[in-house]
């Protein structure tokens, strides 16, 4: 019989189940996105077109690029966003100075778009960050012809002019971009197309496209359930052509960035885990659609925290920081909150085949800031919690079960966890303690199988307001762990509030 452990206030047993693997975790889901939108592409990443840049490599910044890859980035979205929906590719290819001066277009926002972050350019950053490049094409203000060329610029072999001209700009071999989206939010900015509208746009699209490359996985244009479940039924038997279905999911509702309540703190975090019942409900609509016949993935890819002071509409009274820039703050709380989402995307490992945290340097949910014009780059609590999960990318999911502890506003445990395994006896888990003020003591059992005392990292602040900034860049910082117990009676950990922390235990 096994035992049922109790626990008092501030306690929680979580178990491993080792015994029964989910699924692998796709470097896929540790995406991240960078659109023409403020200082994310130019100056942010891009300053290959500043009279006086900072050190950069081929133009994108050198700190930047360093902190990107150690984080990983294995997977890059590219170059909207909303953006995506007026950009004309060939207007970023050939003689930089040649290339023409545009308005560039997101959400409201417009930017100077001197195109000389284009194509190149791009898939360059892809190569020095090891990232798989994911290219949303324009549906808004395109034509199949015009996203078939960037295709076959793009991954075509054979020699055509449009192959002889990525020659001629720099590029001999193809890229072989293998993802590619067919417009981005096209039941909004993307056109407000409805869902029966969208659905013969797609087909035609996705129609000529594979025909220019039939290995290029196609990403058709999702939105809540109600718009999918008519998309796909309208599809009917067009949905071989659709390889990822796109949803996004922004948590709009944790009230101020940084003077936030404590009702609030818990809304935002609640949000974060509601967002896999999202991919759930996403995932059953597909098996529906299908019949179970087909696989279509769940691309989430864009997801993260927009807090009022960065929409430009504000939100609960709280009114938007001027001028627009969609830069917010990013606090503890907001690297919690991306923390939960991750052991969702772990969860749902088998469905969820990409997700990318919206943007990857200074927008929104940025892991990356950089001051305005070249200056000094830091990086958020977000960034820090995306490291502790690295040892988890590629790795095969293991269950958690919470075996006891108590539950934070929202009903959701206060003490929740995920863990993977490469296979050679190794584990990783991570752990966090939602709750605002109390610390937990957490013990981890099912985890005999791997070896001796793991190496703990803990990320945490005095308080969930915390953050970052060019004057403190390590104010919050991950430390060591201490660990106690065994792998015979549980190992033990103390998580203060609002916290979390990554054990690696090394292959026996
Ligand atoms: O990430 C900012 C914007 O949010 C994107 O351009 C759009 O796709 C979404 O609405």
């Amino acid at each position: 019989m096994t035992e049922t452990p109790t626990t008092r206030a501030g306690e929680a047993v979580l178990t491993v189940r080792a015994e029964a693997p989910i699924g692998t975790i796709s470097p896929r889901l540790y995406g991240h996105f960078a659109e023409h939108i403020g200082r994310c592409c130019y100056d942010g990443l891009w300053v290959g077109n500043m009279a006086d840049p900072p050190a950069h490599q081929d133009g994108f910044r050198t700190d930047v690029v360093e902190a990107l890859r150690a984080l990983p980035v294995p997977l890059l979205r590219w170059p909207g966003g909303c953006y995506a929906d007026h950009y004309h590719w060939h207007d970023g290819i050939g003689p930089t100075a040649s290339r023409p001066r545009r308005l560039g277009m997101s959400c409201g926002f417009t930017v100077e778009d001197d195109n000389s972050l284009g194509t190149h350019e791009f898939l360059q950053l892809c190569a020095l960050l090891g990232a798989e490049p994911y290219l949303a094409g324009n549906v808004g203000t395109g034509s199949p012809q015009e996203l078939c060329d960037w295709l076959e610029y793009c991954n075509q072999t054979l020699d055509t002019d449009l192959t002889r001209a990525r020659r001629a700009n720099g590029a001999f071999a193809p890229f072989n971009v293998p993802l590619w989206g067919v417009g981005n939010e096209n039941w909004g900015c993307g056109g407000n197309y409805d869902p029966t509208t969208y659905p013969h746009e797609y087909r035609r699209y996705a129609t000529m496209l594979r025909h220019v490359d039939a290995s290029a996985e196609l990403v058709a244009c999702g939105e809540e359930d109600a718009w999918n479940v008519e998309l796909l039924a309208a599809l009917g038997k067009h949905l071989p052509l659709v390889d990822h279905l796109s949803i996004h999911r922004y948590w709009f509702e944790g009230g101020a960035e940084t003077a936030f309540t404590d009702d609030k703190y818990y809304r935002l975090l609640q949000q974060a885990d509601e967002t896999e019942q999202f991919v759930v409900s996403t995932a059953a609509i597909i098996a529906d659609a299908t019949g179970g016949r087909q696989k279509i993935g769940i691309a989430l890819d864009e997801w993260g925290v927009w807090h009022p002071e960065a929409r430009r509409l504000g939100r609960d009274g709280i009114p938007p920081r001027q001028p627009i820039s969609f830069e917010q703050a990013g606090t503890m709380r907001d690297a919690l909150a991306a923390g939960i989402a991750l052991e969702g995307f772990h969860r749902q490992c088998n469905v969820l085949t990409m997700a990318n945290l919206a943007q990857v340097v200074n927008i929104l949910h940025a892991p990356v800031m950089t001051e305005p014009g070249g200056g000094p780059m830091w990086l958020t609590p977000t960034y820090h919690v995306l490291r502790l999960h690295a040892p988890h990318i590629g790795a095969t999911a293991l269950p958690v079960e919470i075996e006891a502890g108590d539950t934070v506003p929202g009903g959701f445990s206060t003490v929740s966890g995920t863990a993977s395994t490469h296979g050679n006896g190794d584990m990783a888990i991570t752990v966090i303690n939602r709750h605002l003020t109390r610390g937990s003591q957490v013990t981890l059992r099912g985890i005999a199988g791997a070896g001796g005392v793991p190496r703990a990292q803990l990320l945490t602040a005095d308080s969930p307001r915390a953050q970052n900034s060019i004057a403190t860049p390590d104010a919050v910082a991950p430390v060591s762990l201490a660990v106690g117990g065994d792998a015979a009676t549980g190992w033990r950990i103390e998580l203060p509030p609002h916290a979390i922390a990554t054990l690696q235990f090394a292959p026996r």
